[in-house]
């Protein structure tokens, strides 16, 4: 990927805002979209030294992604900032704890973590497809979408909807020229952790105990989901101590259901969103 302009939605802290780093330190442009303005602004000032260039490679703004109009708002944005916009890092997210019978903020993590992915990625490939942009979205899913979650069931919920949702849009890729990607990052040492532990001492001795990896971690297979055309509705699972790897759909799953599943439709060009007439262009 080389001089690419990115929108990082949660891109203030944590996994988003290493990778924020990272991407301008190797010369790409980013937006960077959260509620957080104090550390939205504190991070721009660290990479930019407080210069403010015609042509900036990081800006921030203000951008609740639970917001209907946020994504377009964000593209639009990108757009006069950097001349064009390549990628979409649905990054923003939020922690529940397992008590969400007495919190009914649950729906908020819904509309965070899941709707506004869906929302993003939406926005982002009517927003490709009608500049004839190759782009690409990275949704953030976790291991808590792999496997059962006690601790969060709806946090859970949420990022297996995400992932489930990134994989079915696999068979449309072609046709679209977008590609749509997730990675389930392992436990991560970020400011989601502290708060998860300030709520409650069950999740504060559990994640003690828990290895962690470090945001920068996961910042090389965000990268590698926008870089790497081979994939597209693939999910990169980013395990602690061993190499991130591709996951597939479970044969166990497939070979119980071989029965059971309709053939695929495969998509027809009419099924599509409109593309614009120029070349698509990476
Ligand atoms: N930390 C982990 O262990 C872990 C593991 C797997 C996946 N993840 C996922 O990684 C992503 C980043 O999490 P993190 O650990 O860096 O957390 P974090 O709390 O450090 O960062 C999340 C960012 O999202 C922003 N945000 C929250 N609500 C928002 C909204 N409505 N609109 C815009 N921005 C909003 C926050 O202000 C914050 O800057 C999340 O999707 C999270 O679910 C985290």
């Amino acid at each position: 990927m080389t001089g690419k302009a990115v929108i990082v939605t949660g891109g203030a802290s944590g996994i988003g805002r290493a990778l924020v780093t990272c991407l301008v330190e190797q010369g790409h442009q980013v937006l960077v979209a959260d509620i957080d303005d104090k550390q939205g602004h504190a991070l721009v000032q660290e990479l930019t030294g407080g210069i403010n260039p015609v042509y900036p490679c990081v800006a921030y703004t203000h951008c609740d992604v639970t917001d209907p109009t946020a994504f377009a708002e964000l593209f639009e944005h990108g757009t006069k900032l950097f001349g064009a916009v390549h990628a979409l890092v649905n990054n923003a997210g939020i922690a529940q704890t397992h008590e969400f019978w007495l919190a009914p903020q649950w729906i908020k993590t819904i509309q965070v973590n899941l709707t506004a992915t869906i929302a993003g990625t939406t926005a982002a490939i009517q927003h490709f497809t009608s500049q004839g942009i190759a782009g690409s979205v990275v949704n953030i899913s976790s291991i808590a979408g792999l496997i059962p979650f006690e601790g969060e069931p709806v946090y859970a919920a949420t990022k297996a909807g995400v992932l489930n949702f990134t994989r079915s849009l696999k068979m449309y890729a072609p046709l679209m020229g977008v590609r749509v990607n997730a990675v389930c990052p392992a436990f991560v040492d970020t400011p989601m952790l502290t708060k998860l532990s300030q709520l409650s001492p069950a999740h504060e001795a559990s994640l003690a105990q828990t290895n962690k990896l470090s945001p920068t971690d996961v910042v090389d297979s965000i990268i590698r989901c926008m870089d790497d055309t081979t994939l597209a509705g693939d999910i990169l699972v980013v395990p602690y101590n061993r190499a991130p790897t591709t996951l597939g759909v479970d044969s166990n799953v497939i070979g119980l259901l071989t029965d059971s599943l309709p053939p695929m439709p495969t998509p027809t060009a009419a099924e599509a969103p409109p593309r614009a007439k120029v070349e698509l262009k990476s």
